[in-house]
């Protein structure tokens, strides 16, 4: 019933305002009437869901923590998010036209600035992440470092790196997830430790909306797979029925899309169960965990 009320519309626009501000703000630090940030600018304020910061902010909050302070963050992992996208969409990778409505950064502008602004995205987030004038510096520097694993070779670049190589060949059930818990888990996951991180959580905390995170990390890309063969390109603003004329690896194409939406749906279960522990506090998450099997974009 708890959930039911919770205004999660609501709760998302007032976040997604100060999360577009400090964006921005970010951006104005560099000269304007640059193409490479003309091309950062252009991505970046797209208007994506803005769920990772979304997951941050609502970590912080779990656990008592500073919105204001926790902004920077949530920033950052939209900064990395952004520049994975970019990069997702190259010829030589996915090779998609159209992201967040809007034609690809390669297509609005060229492959190498597109290159440039992902790479510069990526750079900028951690320039922001070691600027951070709030949290003590043992904590930005577990901040950088959680980000960084999770961004790295240990989490979304190998997992895109093994989505590459499967295109084509028929992955198992359990390499498969291995393959999505890096390329989209690893991130979502990050985003929930470093925000009960920076808001002050103690360590049973972070570990609970780390599980959290893992959990809704996993099902975000099975419902993305999902998405992927039944949702509406409008909508979604990108493409879709490619990963089956790509031959990708995908949920669908291993279980069939009932048992894919059924794995999702118990994905969320379990999340909701790993932060039992909170009260209200926690609402927000728990309705976010409800959105990610729900979402039609
Ligand atoms: C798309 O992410 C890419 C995946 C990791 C599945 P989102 O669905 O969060 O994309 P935006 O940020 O809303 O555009
Ligand atoms: C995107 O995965 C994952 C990252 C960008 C890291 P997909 O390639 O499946 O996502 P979409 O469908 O292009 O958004
Ligand atoms: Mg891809
Ligand atoms: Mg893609």
């Amino acid at each position: 019933v708890q959930i039911e009320m919770f205004d999660l519309t609501g709760y998302f626009s007032s976040n997604n305002a100060r999360i577009e501000r400090t964006l921005s703000e970010v951006l104005d630090s560099l000269d304007r009437s640059t193409r490479l940030a003309e091309a950062m600018r252009y991505s970046l304020m797209a208007g994506g869901k803005r769920l990772r910061p979304n997951l941050c902010l609502a970590a912080s909050e779990a656990v008592g923590g500073d919105l204001e302070r926790t902004l920077p963050v949530a920033c950052a992992l939209e900064m990395i998010h952004t520049y994975s996208l970019i990069h997702d969409d190259l010829p030589p990778m996915d090779d998609d036209t159209l992201r967040r409505g809007k034609a690809t950064c390669h297509v609005a502008f060229d492959e190498a600035t597109a290159i440039l602004a992902g790479d510069a995205l990526l750079t900028l987030a951690f320039q922001t992440l070691a600027s951070m004038e709030g949290p003590r510096p043992e904590c930005c520097l577990e901040l950088i470092r959680a980000m960084a694993f999770a961004a790295g070779p240990h989490g979304m670049v190998q997992g895109q790196m093994l989505d590459m190589q499967a295109e084509g060949r028929s992955l198992t059930r359990a390499e498969l997830q291995r393959l999505h818990r890096l390329k989209t888990g690893a991130l979502i996951e990050s985003a929930l430790a470093c925000g009960a991180m920076v808001g002050g959580g103690g360590s049973a905390q972070i570990d609970a909306v780390r599980e959290y995170g893992k959990a809704i990390g996993l099902a975000f890309q099975v419902v993305d797979d999902v998405l992927n063969v039944e949702g509406d390109p409008a909508v979604m603003g990108k493409a879709t029925g490619t990963d089956r004329s790509r031959r990708k690896n995908s949920y669908p194409a291993l279980l069939g899309l009932e048992k894919s939406k059924e794995f999702a749906q118990n994905l969320v279960r379990e999340a909701v169960a790993a932060i039992a522990v909170f009260g209200l506090e926690a609402d927000p998450l728990r309705a976010i965990a409800h959105y990610v099997v729900e979402r039609k974009k």
